[in-house]
């Protein structure tokens, strides 16, 4: 793993923007894989300005994102749809109809889920994997336990994490409990990875780069891959 330790949000988001805007850079048709989170709100801030002042050009890429929310439509807040088009896809030229986001209220889950994979491999795999990380060390929204599952899929969401994301709606009983998530195997499969550390979350992502590797810190499966970069803020 390429660890890089920062002092701020601000360094990290530096750091992180100019790493997916050099892949962007070196193939302009680059599919990325999107995260959502308070953690890379400003890395995404930094790609628009580049694309602002000329330097990125998005109009040829594919987005994956990681995951969405069950039962949230594309028009709530709250959704991760919501959430890419008001931080990141609004204000850069990607094309509408390359960007893909799991659908949350689709009727038939598991159907939506098989067919998220087969799109991803019908693009050819995910350049670079952008991810988050929970404070229970899971990845998209893929759980601590003792089993992790390959493909994407439904995904019961853990108390820990319920509570944490229970800051962005009004009570706990909005927060959705379940989700739709790229499963292990579908970002172990991306090419290189980036996972973000934003501040506290120094414990876990030491757990994640130096403990063992187990399911139970789904995170710590990424020592498996060849090419991943962590950056994170130390204090
Ligand atoms: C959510 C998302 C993850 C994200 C994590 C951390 O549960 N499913 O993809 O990485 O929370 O969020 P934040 O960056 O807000 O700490």
């Amino acid at each position: 793993m390429n660890i890089i330790k920062v002092k701020t949000n601000e360094e990290l988001s530096a750091k992180a923007s100019v790493i997916i805007a050099s892949q962007v850079l070196k193939n302009k048709k680059s599919v990325l894989g999107f995260a959502t989170g308070s953690t890379p709100e400003l890395t995404y801030k930094n790609l628009i300005k580049m694309y602002q002042d000329g330097i990125l050009d998005f109009s040829s890429i594919t987005s994956f994102n990681l995951d969405e929310y069950c039962g949230l439509e594309k028009t709530n807040d709250q959704s991760y749809y919501y959430f890419m088009m008001e931080k990141l896809f609004n204000h850069i030229n990607i094309k509408p109809e390359n960007i893909n986001i799991p659908d949350g209220t689709s009727k038939d889950v598991n159907a939506e889920c098989a067919s998220y994979e087969s799109k991803i491999k019908q693009a050819g795999g995910i350049d670079l994997q952008i991810l988050g990380i929970g404070l229970n060390g899971h990845i998209g929204f893929n759980e601590p336990g003792k089993e992790l599952i390959y493909e994407t899929h439904q995904e019961i969401l853990t108390e820990s994490t319920l509570k944490a994301n229970a800051r962005f709606f009004k009570s706990m009983d909005e927060v959705p409990k379940t989700a739709i998530s790229m499963g292990i195997g579908t970002i172990m499969s991306a090419r290189s990875i980036l996972l973000l550390g934003s501040p506290g979350k120094e414990d876990i992502i030491n757990a994640t780069i130096s403990g063992v590797i187990t399911p139970e810190v789904p995170a710590s499966l990424l020592r498996l891959h060849s090419n991943v970069t962590v950056i994170y803020v130390c204090s």
